[in-house]
């Protein structure tokens, strides 16, 4: 656990890489599978960490779980547990989306309550609500939210926010309630549209995914299905960036552009040429970029979680950008760590001023989360000298294989376990 990379800056990265699925996907997905007995099949799984933490709680709810490279294979149980286990679930955030499935198979879960969070207040209110709305009663009890419901009912559901999580336990309890469901201000981001065409195979009833309106009508039962796993937009779009501010030349594969649009469009105003393909693109950059502004929102906005990364081209931009933090309040902490690297960057409260400067140092910092990591090593590839990123495990957590892939690239960079 106490790994730390050493990375030295001045590489252009060039090369290509393929990303596999999408962190955000494969644990909705595979909490999806509990909504039907029999086995369920998932490719293009990502080998990260939190695939085997999802299969201890899978295997908790009675459920028999296989990794197999990038297959996971699920067999549920004609009657699934509904406590998932405490120690099982507080590893990590992502567990939460059991609740839906769970209220929906068994009339009741309990799940422990993920606790605070690098980037900021996570609350469950919205999820609660959205159950509630559905005939079920929540509350939270000995630091779990337990949900109850004799049967649940369609309903009318408006999001005060179009939160991803709560979007995603609505969904996957009402496709086994009685009647319809219409969820407003859902959630719009590629991973939900996944969800949505996985349930679709499981014999779900659901229109207009990937919009702000989805409409849900419940049905009896479900069925196992195989689903390949939608490629990672952030490790993709991580990439594109190191390829920016590499001043490299990088060619990402596995991933539909259009769930990118935005974060590339960012790019070329910064002067990157960029080509897109069907499944992939090709991102070059010859000179230092260019200061652009960002300010992250829900799908198709800027993804808060590229944030880390538009701060890491901003520190090294010709001219100053001013970045906004609209979802998750602490994610600036990392920005502690990115002026030890010699960055100008003034906060004020959800705004980042950056002045971006000619070349950064090297130095040790420590990543607090997956995506601040990322950005971190992204920064050091562009100090000079040798900076030590420390607390690695964050970024195990979501790049599968990080830096095999930036060796391949160029990078110098290595793994030190103490
Ligand atoms: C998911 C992703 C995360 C990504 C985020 C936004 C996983 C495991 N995590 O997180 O990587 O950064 O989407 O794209 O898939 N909120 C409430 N009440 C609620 C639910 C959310 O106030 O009941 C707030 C949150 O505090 C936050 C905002 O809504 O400010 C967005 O949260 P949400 O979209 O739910 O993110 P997650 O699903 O937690």
């Amino acid at each position: 656990m106490k790994d730390r990379f050493l990375v030295t800056g001045g590489s252009r990265l060039r090369g290509a890489v393929k990303v596999s699925g999408a962190k955000n996907s494969v644990l909705k997905l595979m909490a999806a599978a509990l909504l039907a007995e029999g086995t369920t099949v998932l490719t293009n799984c990502p080998e990260i960490l939190d695939v085997p933490l999802m299969k201890d709680v899978l295997e908790g709810l009675g459920c028999t779980v296989a990794i197999e490279g990038s297959t996971v294979t699920i067999t549920t149980p004609a009657e699934v547990s509904s406590d998932a286990d405490f120690e099982a679930v507080r590893q990590f955030r992502a567990s939460v989306c059991v609740l839906g499935p769970l209220t929906a198979r068994c009339g009741r879960a309990v799940v422990a309550l993920p606790g605070g969070d690098a980037i900021g207040s996570r609350p469950l209110d919205m999820h609660q609500s959205g159950l509630e709305k559905m005939g079920a009663t929540t509350r939270i009890l000995h630091g779990a939210v337990v949900a109850e419901a004799e049967e649940l009912h369609g309903a009318e559901i408006n999001l005060d926010f179009p939160s991803v999580g709560a979007t995603e336990n609505i969904l996957t309890a009402a496709v086994l309630a009685k009647g319809r469901t219409v969820l407003d201000n859902a959630a719009r981001e590629p991973e939900i549209v996944d969800l949505c065409l996985m349930l679709k195979a499981m014999g779900a009833q659901i229109e207009g995914e990937g919009t702000s309106t989805i409409t849900i009508d419940g049905v009896d039962k479900l069925h196992p299905t195989t689903h390949e796993v939608i490629g990672d937009r952030i490790v993709a779009g991580t990439w594109a960036y190191a390829a920016v501010m590499t001043q490299g030349d990088i060619t990402v594969g596995g991933i539909a552009p259009r769930h990118l649009h935005l974060p590339l469009e960012k790019l070329k105003v910064a002067g990157a040429d960029i080509e897109t393909y069907e499944n992939g693109f090709r991102v070059r950059m010859d000179h230092r970029p260019i200061a652009v502004d960002y300010q992250t929102l829900p799908f198709p906005g800027f993804p808060t979680d590229l944030q880390p990364m538009a701060i890491g081209i901003s520190a090294i931009a010709k001219g100053t950008s001013v970045i906004t933090e609209n979802i998750f309040e602490a994610r600036f902490r990392f920005v502690d760590e990115m002026t030890r690297l010699g960055a100008d960057a003034t906060v004020d409260g959800h705004h980042v001023v950056l002045r971006g400067v000619d070349q950064l140092s090297s130095t040790s910092v420590w990543s607090s989360d997956i995506r601040a990591g990322a950005g971190l090593v992204l920064a050091a590839l562009c100090a000079d000298g040798t900076t030590e990123v420390h607390d690695v495990y964050h970024i195990d957590r979501g790049y599968p294989k990080f830096v095999e892939f930036l060796q391949s690239l160029g990078a110098t960079i290595e793994r030190v376990s103490d």
